[in-house]
Protein backbone atom coordinates (compact mmCIF):
# COMPACT_ATOMS: atom_id res chain seq x y z
CA UNK A 1 0.00 0.00 0.00
CA UNK A 2 2.95 1.92 0.58
CA UNK A 3 4.33 2.21 -2.18
CA UNK A 4 0.57 2.50 -4.08
CA UNK A 5 -0.09 6.09 -2.85
CA UNK A 6 3.29 8.06 -4.54
CA UNK A 7 1.98 6.99 -7.89
CA UNK A 8 -0.98 8.65 -7.34
CA UNK A 9 0.17 11.39 -6.41
CA UNK A 10 2.29 11.53 -9.13
CA UNK A 11 -1.07 11.17 -11.20
CA UNK A 12 -2.40 14.34 -9.84
CA UNK A 13 0.19 16.24 -10.11
CA UNK A 14 0.81 15.12 -13.85
CA UNK A 15 -2.63 16.30 -14.39
CA UNK A 16 -2.44 20.38 -15.70
CA UNK A 17 -5.83 22.24 -14.17
CA UNK A 18 -8.17 23.33 -17.14
CA UNK A 19 -7.85 26.68 -17.88
CA UNK A 20 -9.93 29.62 -16.76
CA UNK A 21 -11.12 32.53 -17.75
CA UNK A 22 -12.26 34.17 -15.08
CA UNK A 23 -12.96 37.74 -16.01
CA UNK A 24 -12.17 37.38 -19.20
CA UNK A 25 -14.58 39.51 -21.35
CA UNK A 26 -16.34 39.33 -25.06
CA UNK A 27 -16.67 42.52 -26.75
CA UNK A 28 -18.38 43.76 -29.89
CA UNK A 29 -17.04 46.50 -32.05
CA UNK A 30 -19.15 47.86 -34.70
CA UNK A 31 -16.12 49.39 -37.08
CA UNK A 32 -16.80 53.13 -38.91
CA UNK A 33 -14.49 52.76 -41.20
CA UNK A 34 -10.95 51.70 -42.28
CA UNK A 35 -8.96 53.66 -40.43
CA UNK A 36 -11.22 51.87 -37.03
CA UNK A 37 -10.39 48.59 -39.14
CA UNK A 38 -6.84 48.91 -39.03
CA UNK A 39 -7.21 50.28 -34.80
CA UNK A 40 -8.09 46.49 -34.50
CA UNK A 41 -5.79 44.85 -36.54
CA UNK A 42 -2.78 47.02 -34.43
CA UNK A 43 -4.69 45.82 -31.27
CA UNK A 44 -4.25 42.42 -32.24
CA UNK A 45 -0.48 42.61 -32.92
CA UNK A 46 0.04 43.76 -29.25
CA UNK A 47 -2.71 42.04 -27.39
CA UNK A 48 -4.53 38.56 -27.35
CA UNK A 49 -7.40 39.38 -29.18
CA UNK A 50 -9.00 35.80 -29.20
CA UNK A 51 -11.49 36.40 -32.71
CA UNK A 52 -15.04 35.07 -32.35
CA UNK A 53 -16.29 36.61 -35.59
CA UNK A 54 -14.75 36.65 -37.90
CA UNK A 55 -12.92 34.08 -36.82
CA UNK A 56 -9.15 36.07 -37.85
CA UNK A 57 -7.30 39.21 -37.98
CA UNK A 58 -7.11 39.26 -41.74
CA UNK A 59 -10.88 39.00 -42.39
CA UNK A 60 -11.33 42.25 -40.26
CA UNK A 61 -13.00 44.92 -42.66
CA UNK A 62 -14.34 48.27 -42.55
CA UNK A 63 -18.06 48.23 -41.70
CA UNK A 64 -17.89 44.90 -39.89
CA UNK A 65 -18.92 43.94 -36.63
CA UNK A 66 -16.11 41.79 -34.81
CA UNK A 67 -16.41 40.04 -31.72
CA UNK A 68 -13.79 39.19 -29.95
CA UNK A 69 -12.46 37.88 -26.22
CA UNK A 70 -10.21 39.24 -24.15
CA UNK A 71 -8.29 38.69 -21.14
CA UNK A 72 -9.11 40.07 -17.89
CA UNK A 73 -5.69 41.44 -18.03
CA UNK A 74 -5.55 42.94 -20.80
CA UNK A 75 -9.55 44.20 -21.24
CA UNK A 76 -8.49 47.66 -19.25
CA UNK A 77 -5.57 48.33 -21.81
CA UNK A 78 -8.10 47.65 -25.02
CA UNK A 79 -10.89 49.61 -23.82
CA UNK A 80 -9.73 52.33 -23.35
CA UNK A 81 -7.63 52.33 -26.90
CA UNK A 82 -11.34 52.22 -28.02
CA UNK A 83 -12.41 55.08 -26.44
CA UNK A 84 -9.45 56.98 -27.02
CA UNK A 85 -10.33 56.59 -30.84
CA UNK A 86 -13.73 57.01 -30.06
CA UNK A 87 -14.97 53.50 -30.96
CA UNK A 88 -17.91 52.32 -30.30
CA UNK A 89 -18.09 48.92 -28.21
CA UNK A 90 -20.17 46.74 -26.24
CA UNK A 91 -19.60 44.71 -23.34
CA UNK A 92 -21.35 41.03 -24.44
CA UNK A 93 -20.05 38.45 -22.26
CA UNK A 94 -18.71 40.29 -18.84
CA UNK A 95 -17.28 36.81 -17.53
CA UNK A 96 -16.46 34.18 -19.78
CA UNK A 97 -15.94 32.09 -16.98
CA UNK A 98 -19.42 32.13 -15.45
CA UNK A 99 -20.56 31.24 -18.87
CA UNK A 100 -18.27 28.25 -19.53
CA UNK A 101 -19.73 26.99 -16.34
CA UNK A 102 -23.32 27.41 -17.10
CA UNK A 103 -22.01 24.77 -20.47
CA UNK A 104 -20.90 22.20 -18.16
CA UNK A 105 -24.33 22.02 -16.50
CA UNK A 106 -24.88 18.18 -17.62
CA UNK A 107 -27.08 17.11 -14.80
CA UNK A 108 -29.52 14.48 -17.02
CA UNK A 109 -33.06 15.51 -16.94
CA UNK A 110 -33.62 12.15 -17.37
CA UNK A 111 -31.29 9.63 -16.27
CA UNK A 112 -29.89 7.51 -19.40
CA UNK A 113 -31.67 9.20 -21.88
CA UNK A 114 -29.66 11.11 -24.49
CA UNK A 115 -30.42 14.92 -23.76
CA UNK A 116 -30.96 17.47 -26.78
CA UNK A 117 -30.62 20.09 -24.94
CA UNK A 118 -27.67 20.55 -23.08
CA UNK A 119 -24.36 19.55 -24.41
CA UNK A 120 -23.00 16.17 -24.11
CA UNK A 121 -19.16 15.07 -23.93
CA UNK A 122 -17.61 12.50 -26.54
CA UNK A 123 -18.18 9.35 -24.11
CA UNK A 124 -21.83 10.31 -24.36
CA UNK A 125 -21.94 10.74 -28.14
CA UNK A 126 -20.12 7.87 -28.80
CA UNK A 127 -23.38 5.93 -26.73
CA UNK A 128 -25.78 7.88 -28.50
CA UNK A 129 -24.18 6.76 -31.98
CA UNK A 130 -24.76 3.01 -30.66
CA UNK A 131 -28.44 3.52 -29.65
CA UNK A 132 -29.10 5.33 -32.99
CA UNK A 133 -27.86 2.49 -34.92
CA UNK A 134 -29.57 0.10 -32.68
CA UNK A 135 -33.01 1.83 -32.29
CA UNK A 136 -33.01 1.99 -36.51
CA UNK A 137 -31.36 -0.63 -37.56
CA UNK A 138 -33.18 -0.80 -41.28
CA UNK A 139 -31.86 3.56 -41.40
CA UNK A 140 -29.00 3.92 -39.06
CA UNK A 141 -25.22 2.31 -39.79
CA UNK A 142 -21.92 3.38 -37.91
CA UNK A 143 -19.30 3.46 -40.67
CA UNK A 144 -15.28 3.85 -38.54
CA UNK A 145 -13.48 5.70 -41.45
CA UNK A 146 -9.97 6.14 -39.12
CA UNK A 147 -8.87 7.17 -35.49
CA UNK A 148 -7.03 10.20 -34.41
CA UNK A 149 -3.87 10.68 -33.25
CA UNK A 150 -4.83 10.20 -29.64
CA UNK A 151 -6.54 7.07 -31.01
CA UNK A 152 -9.92 7.95 -30.64
CA UNK A 153 -12.58 6.53 -34.01
CA UNK A 154 -14.02 8.69 -36.35
CA UNK A 155 -17.45 7.51 -36.84
CA UNK A 156 -19.50 8.04 -39.35
CA UNK A 157 -23.78 7.54 -39.85
CA UNK A 158 -24.98 7.26 -42.50
CA UNK A 159 -28.68 7.16 -42.66
CA UNK A 160 -30.35 5.85 -45.54
CA UNK A 161 -34.39 5.88 -46.65
CA UNK A 162 -35.15 2.23 -48.34
CA UNK A 163 -33.43 2.54 -51.40
CA UNK A 164 -29.81 2.07 -49.89
CA UNK A 165 -27.90 3.13 -53.44
CA UNK A 166 -28.47 6.81 -53.85
CA UNK A 167 -26.96 9.91 -54.05
CA UNK A 168 -25.51 11.38 -50.84
CA UNK A 169 -24.73 14.35 -48.98
CA UNK A 170 -21.75 14.79 -46.51
CA UNK A 171 -22.15 16.45 -43.38
CA UNK A 172 -19.20 16.72 -40.56
CA UNK A 173 -19.71 18.60 -37.12
CA UNK A 174 -17.25 19.59 -34.43
CA UNK A 175 -14.45 20.55 -37.14
CA UNK A 176 -13.07 23.10 -34.77
CA UNK A 177 -13.04 21.95 -31.20
CA UNK A 178 -14.71 24.64 -29.18
CA UNK A 179 -18.12 25.12 -31.39
CA UNK A 180 -20.27 22.55 -29.25
CA UNK A 181 -23.43 24.01 -30.81
CA UNK A 182 -22.23 22.09 -34.13
CA UNK A 183 -21.91 18.61 -32.82
CA UNK A 184 -24.95 19.39 -31.03
CA UNK A 185 -26.46 19.92 -34.13
CA UNK A 186 -25.85 16.71 -35.96
CA UNK A 187 -26.90 14.78 -32.99
CA UNK A 188 -30.43 16.73 -33.27
CA UNK A 189 -30.12 16.19 -37.25
CA UNK A 190 -30.09 12.49 -36.97
CA UNK A 191 -32.74 12.50 -34.28
CA UNK A 192 -35.23 14.46 -36.18
CA UNK A 193 -34.37 12.34 -39.81
CA UNK A 194 -35.18 8.81 -37.71
CA UNK A 195 -37.88 10.41 -36.04
CA UNK A 196 -39.51 11.85 -38.44
CA UNK A 197 -39.04 9.42 -41.53
CA UNK A 198 -42.41 8.59 -42.75
CA UNK A 199 -43.87 11.28 -41.06
CA UNK A 200 -42.78 14.61 -42.31
CA UNK A 201 -43.00 15.34 -45.74
CA UNK A 202 -39.90 17.21 -46.52
CA UNK A 203 -37.40 14.54 -43.92
CA UNK A 204 -39.41 11.74 -46.04
CA UNK A 205 -38.96 13.27 -49.28
CA UNK A 206 -35.10 14.26 -48.65
CA UNK A 207 -34.50 10.59 -47.33
CA UNK A 208 -36.59 9.50 -50.33
CA UNK A 209 -33.87 11.08 -52.96
CA UNK A 210 -30.37 10.33 -51.32
CA UNK A 211 -28.32 9.30 -47.86
CA UNK A 212 -26.56 11.37 -45.68
CA UNK A 213 -23.35 10.65 -43.72
CA UNK A 214 -22.70 12.34 -41.02
CA UNK A 215 -19.95 12.67 -38.86
CA UNK A 216 -21.18 14.13 -35.25
CA UNK A 217 -17.41 14.79 -34.45
CA UNK A 218 -14.86 15.54 -36.78
CA UNK A 219 -11.79 17.02 -34.36
CA UNK A 220 -12.65 14.33 -31.24
CA UNK A 221 -9.23 15.12 -29.35
CA UNK A 222 -9.80 18.15 -29.94
CA UNK A 223 -13.06 18.28 -28.74
CA UNK A 224 -12.32 15.83 -25.30
CA UNK A 225 -9.73 18.83 -24.90
CA UNK A 226 -12.10 21.72 -24.81
CA UNK A 227 -14.31 19.35 -22.34
CA UNK A 228 -11.12 18.69 -20.37
CA UNK A 229 -8.65 21.37 -20.40
CA UNK A 230 -9.76 24.00 -22.42
CA UNK A 231 -13.11 24.69 -23.29
CA UNK A 232 -11.59 27.23 -25.66
CA UNK A 233 -9.68 24.98 -27.56
CA UNK A 234 -10.05 24.99 -31.57
CA UNK A 235 -7.59 23.08 -33.48
CA UNK A 236 -6.44 19.64 -33.05
CA UNK A 237 -4.22 18.39 -30.94
CA UNK A 238 -0.92 17.53 -32.64
CA UNK A 239 2.44 18.50 -31.33
CA UNK A 240 4.42 21.14 -34.38
CA UNK A 241 8.09 20.41 -35.38
CA UNK A 242 10.12 23.75 -34.04
CA UNK A 243 7.43 25.75 -32.03
CA UNK A 244 5.80 24.99 -28.58
CA UNK A 245 2.11 25.68 -30.15
CA UNK A 246 -0.25 22.44 -30.53
CA UNK A 247 -2.28 21.87 -33.04
CA UNK A 248 -3.89 22.49 -36.22
CA UNK A 249 -6.79 24.33 -37.93
CA UNK A 250 -8.27 20.89 -39.92
CA UNK A 251 -10.15 22.94 -41.76
CA UNK A 252 -7.20 24.93 -43.13
CA UNK A 253 -5.33 21.12 -44.14
CA UNK A 254 -7.28 19.88 -46.94
CA UNK A 255 -5.62 19.72 -50.44
CA UNK A 256 -7.41 22.36 -51.61
CA UNK A 257 -5.51 25.66 -52.31
CA UNK A 258 -3.87 24.93 -49.19
CA UNK A 259 -0.66 27.12 -50.05
CA UNK A 260 -3.05 29.85 -50.94
CA UNK A 261 -4.29 30.88 -47.58
CA UNK A 262 -3.32 34.32 -46.35
CA UNK A 263 -1.05 34.09 -42.39
CA UNK A 264 -2.26 30.27 -41.89
CA UNK A 265 1.38 29.10 -41.92
CA UNK A 266 2.40 29.71 -38.21
CA UNK A 267 1.65 26.95 -35.59
CA UNK A 268 0.72 29.44 -33.25
CA UNK A 269 -2.40 30.87 -34.87
CA UNK A 270 -5.62 29.32 -34.00
CA UNK A 271 -5.95 28.89 -38.39
CA UNK A 272 -2.72 27.25 -38.91
CA UNK A 273 -2.86 24.67 -41.87
CA UNK A 274 -0.56 22.28 -40.91
CA UNK A 275 2.77 20.96 -42.25
CA UNK A 276 1.33 20.18 -45.68
CA UNK A 277 -1.65 19.12 -47.15
CA UNK A 278 -3.94 16.51 -45.16
CA UNK A 279 -0.80 15.90 -43.01
CA UNK A 280 -3.49 15.65 -39.59
CA UNK A 281 -4.76 12.12 -39.99
CA UNK A 282 -8.61 13.38 -38.94
CA UNK A 283 -8.58 15.21 -42.70
CA UNK A 284 -6.74 12.26 -44.35
CA UNK A 285 -9.50 9.69 -42.98
CA UNK A 286 -12.39 12.41 -44.13
CA UNK A 287 -10.72 13.39 -47.42
CA UNK A 288 -9.86 9.03 -48.08
CA UNK A 289 -13.76 8.59 -47.21
CA UNK A 290 -14.90 11.29 -49.64
CA UNK A 291 -12.69 9.89 -52.50
CA UNK A 292 -13.65 6.55 -52.22
CA UNK A 293 -17.19 7.83 -52.56
CA UNK A 294 -17.18 10.54 -54.77
CA UNK A 295 -19.75 8.64 -57.26
CA UNK A 296 -22.69 9.23 -54.66
CA UNK A 297 -21.22 11.94 -52.41
CA UNK A 298 -22.79 15.35 -53.71
CA UNK A 299 -22.05 17.95 -51.61
CA UNK A 300 -20.44 18.46 -48.12
CA UNK A 301 -21.39 20.30 -45.92
CA UNK A 302 -19.89 21.88 -42.47
CA UNK A 303 -21.36 23.52 -39.86
CA UNK A 304 -19.67 25.90 -37.38
CA UNK A 305 -20.55 28.57 -34.71
CA UNK A 306 -20.98 30.81 -34.07
CA UNK A 307 -23.42 33.50 -36.61
CA UNK A 308 -25.94 33.11 -38.47
CA UNK A 309 -24.71 32.41 -42.08
CA UNK A 310 -25.07 29.96 -45.00
CA UNK A 311 -21.44 30.49 -46.65
CA UNK A 312 -21.28 28.98 -50.10
CA UNK A 313 -17.68 27.48 -51.90
CA UNK A 314 -14.88 28.72 -51.71
CA UNK A 315 -13.45 30.10 -48.47
CA UNK A 316 -10.08 30.68 -50.72
CA UNK A 317 -11.46 33.13 -52.85
CA UNK A 318 -14.02 35.90 -53.42
CA UNK A 319 -14.46 34.94 -56.91
CA UNK A 320 -17.87 33.09 -57.31
CA UNK A 321 -17.96 29.44 -58.17
CA UNK A 322 -19.72 28.56 -61.65
CA UNK A 323 -22.66 27.09 -60.29
CA UNK A 324 -23.33 30.35 -57.91
CA UNK A 325 -26.63 30.98 -59.47
CA UNK A 326 -27.74 27.52 -58.84
CA UNK A 327 -26.82 27.30 -55.21
CA UNK A 328 -28.82 30.67 -54.61
CA UNK A 329 -31.98 29.26 -56.12
CA UNK A 330 -31.13 26.11 -54.03
CA UNK A 331 -31.22 27.88 -51.39
CA UNK A 332 -34.33 29.47 -51.08
CA UNK A 333 -35.89 26.12 -52.24
CA UNK A 334 -34.61 24.54 -48.88
C1 LIG B 1 -18.55 51.84 -45.14
O1 LIG B 1 -19.77 52.52 -44.95
C2 LIG B 1 -19.78 53.85 -45.40
C3 LIG B 1 -21.08 54.51 -44.96
O2 LIG B 1 -22.15 53.60 -44.97
C4 LIG B 1 -19.58 53.86 -46.91
O3 LIG B 1 -19.55 55.17 -47.41
C5 LIG B 1 -18.26 53.14 -47.27
O4 LIG B 1 -18.11 53.02 -48.63
C6 LIG B 1 -18.21 51.76 -46.62
N1 LIG B 1 -16.86 51.21 -46.80
C7 LIG B 1 -16.65 49.94 -47.19
C8 LIG B 1 -15.21 49.54 -47.35
O5 LIG B 1 -17.54 49.14 -47.40
C1 LIG C 1 -3.15 17.23 -35.50
O1 LIG C 1 -2.21 17.78 -36.41
C2 LIG C 1 -0.90 17.22 -36.47
C3 LIG C 1 -0.05 18.02 -37.44
O2 LIG C 1 0.20 19.29 -36.98
C4 LIG C 1 -1.00 15.78 -36.87
O3 LIG C 1 0.30 15.22 -37.02
C5 LIG C 1 -1.82 15.02 -35.89
O4 LIG C 1 -2.20 13.85 -36.53
C6 LIG C 1 -3.06 15.72 -35.34
N1 LIG C 1 -3.10 15.48 -33.93
C7 LIG C 1 -4.15 15.06 -33.25
C8 LIG C 1 -3.92 14.74 -31.82
O5 LIG C 1 -5.24 14.96 -33.71
C1 LIG D 1 -2.83 17.33 -53.42
O1 LIG D 1 -3.29 17.63 -54.71
C2 LIG D 1 -2.27 17.71 -55.67
C3 LIG D 1 -2.87 18.22 -56.97
O2 LIG D 1 -4.10 17.63 -57.23
C4 LIG D 1 -1.61 16.35 -55.81
O3 LIG D 1 -0.59 16.40 -56.75
C5 LIG D 1 -1.06 15.92 -54.45
O4 LIG D 1 -0.53 14.63 -54.53
C6 LIG D 1 -2.15 15.97 -53.38
N1 LIG D 1 -1.57 15.74 -52.08
C7 LIG D 1 -2.08 14.85 -51.22
C8 LIG D 1 -1.41 14.76 -49.90
O5 LIG D 1 -3.02 14.14 -51.49
C1 LIG E 1 -27.73 24.62 -62.84
O1 LIG E 1 -28.89 23.81 -62.74
C2 LIG E 1 -29.37 23.38 -63.98
C3 LIG E 1 -30.71 22.68 -63.78
O2 LIG E 1 -30.75 21.93 -62.60
C4 LIG E 1 -28.35 22.47 -64.65
O3 LIG E 1 -28.78 22.03 -65.90
C5 LIG E 1 -27.04 23.27 -64.82
O4 LIG E 1 -26.02 22.43 -65.34
C6 LIG E 1 -26.59 23.86 -63.50
N1 LIG E 1 -25.47 24.77 -63.74
C7 LIG E 1 -24.29 24.62 -63.15
C8 LIG E 1 -23.24 25.60 -63.55
O5 LIG E 1 -24.07 23.78 -62.31
ZN1 LIG F 1 -15.41 26.66 -37.05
Amino acid sequence: MRFLLPVGLIATTLAIAPVRFDGDKVLRVKLQDEKQANIIKDLAKTSQLDFWYPDATHHVAANMTVDFQISAKESQFVESALDQNQMHYEILIHDVQEEVEKQFDVKEDNPGRHSYAKYNNWNKIVAWTEKMVHKNPKMVSRIKIGTTVEDNPLYVLKIAGKDKRRKAIFMDCGIHAREWISPAFCQWFVYQATKTYGKNKIMTKLLDRMNFYVLPVFNVDGYIWSWTQNRMWRKNRSRNQNSKCIGTDLNRNFNVSWNSFPNTNDPCQEIYRGPAPESEKETKAVSDFIRSHLKSIKAYITFHSYSQMLLFPYGYTSELPPNHKNLTQHQVLL
